[in-house]
């Protein structure tokens, strides 16, 4: 049983904080039941009512005095990120994404061939996205099989939730970094779902993920062969990079000519469905946005890369896939990024969304950051689609959650960079200055289904 302020997304455009919140959660880590207005010298009561002995339950009671203000939020998704860069996280400044891709990023990838170098990375990936309260992370893994079964391993040890796929690429690509043919890289991708489905057999906590890298990397026998496993595997999700950038949108139409756009081309294959996830969609025509909406395929916008990886200061339209209920995720796409942190996602959605208002004079308003921590929590999880498990405090939803620690302003000690909080500070204002100076330091338990997997 969980005591305190309680601040989650009820829709994109609005939080709702709960003071005095009691909350349950059940052994299988669901939530049975989410009291408001009981006072910590009523709980005793509240749980006499609902016929539960505090003897059988462990209690959290999270102040949120002055003196040491808490409260909970749901748990942050990351909807995309490539596990294998997170060692080469700011790197490459100044490179356009398509040399980016050849100089840095494939040389440090195919570093992923040694399975002990692919453990020792990845332990250090999934532990430092839980510090930063990533409850579920949509992974990238390498091409290698045995690396990205790796992955999936330490996700599942660590206790993360996470969408693991292996990154299918078979052309354009250095010969020392590409899939042999497509049906190797189908057979490797066919075995990885079957060690996933041998450790977690209902993917209650692992989701093997269809990936091709993007169109530029896949012969058009591959795109179709992933395709037809989405479709036979029913209801196995997909992720790829889409509409990134002008240089990489040219380079596709021109090895696909066939295509007029993006959106065709990925749906030609079977490839653009309900549980797609597709990164960046910043450079988006009318008809490709009418596309999206149509197959209802969620969006990961990773406001970070794309202001870093050079190609244009690429602001993604989120105001419009907002106004037309698209799905809208964030992620820190962290090797083309420099962060792995979902705050400074958020933060960074909020800048990127100032410049979006600019450049459409005035019509795309930027974002509230209502809407930044809707993206992060609630909107990652109908991303992914896991938003009847996750992503806010509804009963019957797991208990995805991290309790964050504020200091006040008066702590001399504090370890905290975040700004301290003032007497008189209403729960909106201590949110607010959450939302825009915290950091991992902030985050003092993760919960993944109500068990603590990280604390600070
Ligand atoms: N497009 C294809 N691969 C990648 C990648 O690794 N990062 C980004 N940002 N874009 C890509
Ligand atoms: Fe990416």
């Amino acid at each position: 049983m969980f005591h305190g302020t309680f601040i989650h997304s009820t829709s994109p455009g609005s939080i709702e904080i709960v003071h005095d919140g009691m909350l349950v959660v059940g052994p299988d880590g669901r939530i049975v039941h989410f009291l408001h207005d009981i006072p910590v010298g009523g709980t005793q009561t509240a749980l006499d009512r609902l016929s539960i002995r505090a003897s059988e339950c462990h209690i959290s009671i999270i102040s949120s005095d002055k003196s040491n203000p808490g409260f909970l939020i749901p748990g942050f998704v990351d909807a995309h990120n490539h596990a294998p860069q997170w060692a080469q996280r700011g790197l490459g400044r100044g490179l356009q994404i398509l040399e980016w891709l050849d100089t840095v990023t494939f040389p440090n990838e195919a570093k992923f061939a040694n399975k002990d170098y692919a453990r020792k990375v990845y332990e250090s990936c999934v532990n430092g996205s839980i510090k930063q309260g990533i409850t579920t992370a949509c992974y990238y893994g390498s091409l290698h099989g045995d690396a990205t079964k790796i992955l999936a391993d330490v996700c599942l040890e660590k206790g993360q939730r996470a969408f693991i796929g292996k990154c299918n690429m078979d052309q354009n690509s250095p010969v020392y970094y590409t899939d042999v043919s497509a049906d190797e890289s189908l057979r490797v991708t066919e075995d990885f779902i079957s060690h996933v489905r041998s450790r977690d057999p209902t993917f209650s906590q692992i989701t093997p993920i269809i990936t091709p890298r993007f169109a530029i990397s896949c012969t058009r026998e591959l795109l179709k062969g992933l395709g037809e496993m989405a479709a036979v595997n029913e209801g196995l999700p997909i992720q790829t990079h889409f509409n990134e950038a002008e240089s990489e949108i040219a380079a596709t139409l021109s090895l696909f000519p066939e295509f007029d756009n993006e959106a065709d081309l990925y749906d030609h294959f079977g490839l653009l469905t309900n549980r797609t996830v597709l990164a960046h969609c910043c450079h988006m025509t009318p008809y490709e946005v009418e596309r999206l909406k149509a197959l209802d395929c969620g969006v990961a916008h990773c406001p970070i890369a794309n202001t870093t990886v050079g190609g244009g200061f690429m602001a993604a339209p989120i105001r419009e896939f907002l106004r037309q209920d698209i799905k809208v995720g964030l992620g820190t796409d962290s090797g083309g990024g420099f962060s792995s942190s979902i705050l400074d996602a958020m933060r960074q959605a909020f800048i990127v969304s100032n410049a979006r208002e600019m450049m459409t004079k005035g019509e795309d308003k930027s974002l509230s950051l209502e809407e930044c921590f809707y993206m992060a929590t609630l909107g990652g999880a109908r991303v992914c689609g896991i938003d009847h498990e996750a992503g806010n405090f509804v009963v019957g939803k797991h208990f995805d959650a991290l309790h964050i620690r504020m200091a006040s302003v008066e702590e001399d000690e504090s370890d905290l960079a975040s700004t301290g909080i003032e007497t008189g500070d209403g729960m909106r204002t201590v949110f607010e200055k959450f939302m825009m100076t915290a950091d991992d330091r902030n985050i003092a338990n993760v919960y993944v289904r109500g068990n603590i997997i990280h604390s600070s």
